[in-house]
């Protein structure tokens, strides 16, 4: 999320679950003056959740978005398929300390919800602190999220799991 930078662009993303929440949040976000961009679903019919998020990370890391927030009933599957994508950073939060955390800490760009999980006014809260807190940039803290991109740009891992077989 450009660490400091504020985000104005907010991709957005749900499964049949999560539907109804990202309806409520776009209606709040949009009241509030962000640009929000749906990336589906668009009814409350079953549907995949990684079909969401693949189109949410995609438009946070390719940088057409600021951010970008994935709902599905627990938020893990979203989360899970989100940080599939390279240089996503999907945090599941529950409540405004997991969020302030996951901006402040960890400079994650994707927030994921639980609809099924958390209330509609509980979830704008969270929304709200995640939009409003920077990456604290502290060293410690930078230093962590290279080893992350190091994992993510060379297949040592990988071959680390592969040997432990
Ligand atoms: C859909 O029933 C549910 O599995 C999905 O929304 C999500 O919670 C998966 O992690």
């Amino acid at each position: 999320m450009g660490n400091t930078h504020k985000p104005i662009r907010i991709a957005l993303g749900s499964d049949h679950a999560g539907f109804e929440l990202k309806e409520w949040l776009k209606t709040k976000l949009l009241e509030a003056g962000y640009e929000c961009h749906d990336f589906g679903t668009d009814s409350n019919q079953s549907c995949d959740y990684p079909d969401f998020s693949f189109a949410v990370a995609q438009a946070v890391v390719s940088g057409q978005c600021d951010t970008g927030i994935v709902i599905c009933g627990t938020g893990v599957g979203s989360s899970i398929a989100a940080n599939k994508v390279r240089g996503a950073r999907c945090a599941l939060c529950w409540n405004e300390y997991t969020a302030r955390m996951a901006r402040s800490h960890n400079d994650a760009n994707i927030l994921a919800l639980g609809a099924r999980v958390i209330g509609m006014e509980l979830a704008w809260e969270i929304v709200k602190v995640w939009l409003e807190t920077p990456f604290s940039g502290e060293e410690r803290h930078r230093r962590r999220l290279e080893k992350i991109s190091a994992l993510e740009s060379s297949d040592a891992a990988l071959q680390e799991a592969k040997t432990l077989c």
